[in-house]
């Protein structure tokens, strides 16, 4: 890269924090736009498989420590209240999802491992959190649990720890091969007024400085995740979005195909990494 570019990775020590932080992010995404090149082939892994690394691997030791933290991890209370209502009945089923599913280390072990994936009711490519509001409305009969509601979020993540340690996996063929095909064009395509792809930032300048933060790889084997600078348990849409918002690109509407079909690719490309949860992000 440049030398011109390796200088937004150096904080100045006269200024507050603060304001740098915005420039300097600008300032790299510049860089980043003008000196990488984006090219598309059929179907690729441009990470290859021995170089997958979690987004823990660069988030320092602050958050390695925090998420370790059997008391002060940030997520933990999430989890307390996703077993909650895990066991409450609710609706007018009154079941709750342990009537029908049980012991939650058996029926869900693995299943966070393989979505999104293709619901056979609706053709649709469900992300789990879509999968447990079905399973509110249609099966408990109780009140949706919207999007990013900490409700969903609480229950998605006590699902998905039932599978915490075990690796991703990824069904792209049959109905979700053109979903996959979908979010990999999106990953490679450049966008918003940035004119950046995520394939420019996740794969080609990972480990770099935009900052004071290191850019991940952009995996999604940790979500729901705390964020601390939201003071809350985010998804994986919400996370997808914010990096759509970094290229300034239009954001799809919550809920939309586009960003199931994005999570299908980061898992298929996320192979060889265990589910994380409850993790903490910056
Ligand atoms: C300009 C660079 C940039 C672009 C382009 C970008 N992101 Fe990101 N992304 C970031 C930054 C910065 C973070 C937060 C720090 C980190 O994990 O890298 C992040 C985080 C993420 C994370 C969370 C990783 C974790 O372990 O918590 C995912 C997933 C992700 N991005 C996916 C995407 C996808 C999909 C796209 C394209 C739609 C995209 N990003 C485009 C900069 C970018
Ligand atoms: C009345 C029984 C019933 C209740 C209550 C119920 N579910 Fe389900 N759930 C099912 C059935 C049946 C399926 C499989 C059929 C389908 O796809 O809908 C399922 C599927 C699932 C799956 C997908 C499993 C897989 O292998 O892909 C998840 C996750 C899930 N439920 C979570 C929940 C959660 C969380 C709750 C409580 C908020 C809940 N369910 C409440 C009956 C129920």
């Amino acid at each position: 890269m440049p030398r011109l570019c390796s200088l937004f990775s150096l904080p100045s020590t006269t200024q507050p924090r603060r304001v740098l932080s915005k420039s300097f992010f600008t300032a790299g995404l510049l860089c980043l736009s003008l000196f990488s090149h984006v090219s598309v082939m059929a179907q690729q892994r441009l990470l290859p498989l021995d170089k997958v690394q979690s987004g823990l691997a660069f988030t320092g030791p602050e958050i390695l420590e925090l998420q370790a933290d059997d008391f002060a991890n940030p997520a933990l209370p999430y989890l307390d209240k996703g077993a909650k209502l895990w066991s409450q009945a609710a609706g007018k089923a009154d079941k709750s999802c342990e009537s029908c599913h049980g012991d939650i280390n058996s029926s869900m072990k693995g299943v966070a491992t393989r979505y999104p994936a293709i619901d056979k009711a609706s053709k649709k490519l469900f992300n789990l959190e879509d999968r447990i509001r079905s399973c509110r409305t249609k099966q408990q009969k109780a009140s949706d649990w919207p999007l990013e509601s900490d409700e969903l979020l609480a229950v998605s993540l006590y699902v998905t720890s039932a599978s915490n340690g075990m690796p991703v996996q990824a069904n792209i063929d049959g109905a979700a091969k053109p979903h996959f095909e979908n979010g990999q064009k999106i990953f490679m395509t450049r966008q918003g007024q940035m004119n950046m792809a995520c394939t420019q930032c996740h794969d080609q300048r990972y480990g770099i400085k935009l900052y004071t933060d290191r850019l991940s790889q952009g995996q999604p084997n940790a979500y729901p995740a705390y964020r601390i600078e939201w003071q809350s348990l985010a998804s994986l849409e919400r996370r997808l979005r914010f990096c759509y918002n970094g290229v300034r690109a239009e954001v799809p509407a919550w809920g939309h195909g586009v960003m199931r079909d994005i999570s299908l690719y980061l898992m298929w490309r996320a192979q060889g990494l265990n589910i994380e949860v409850p993790s903490v992000r910056k």
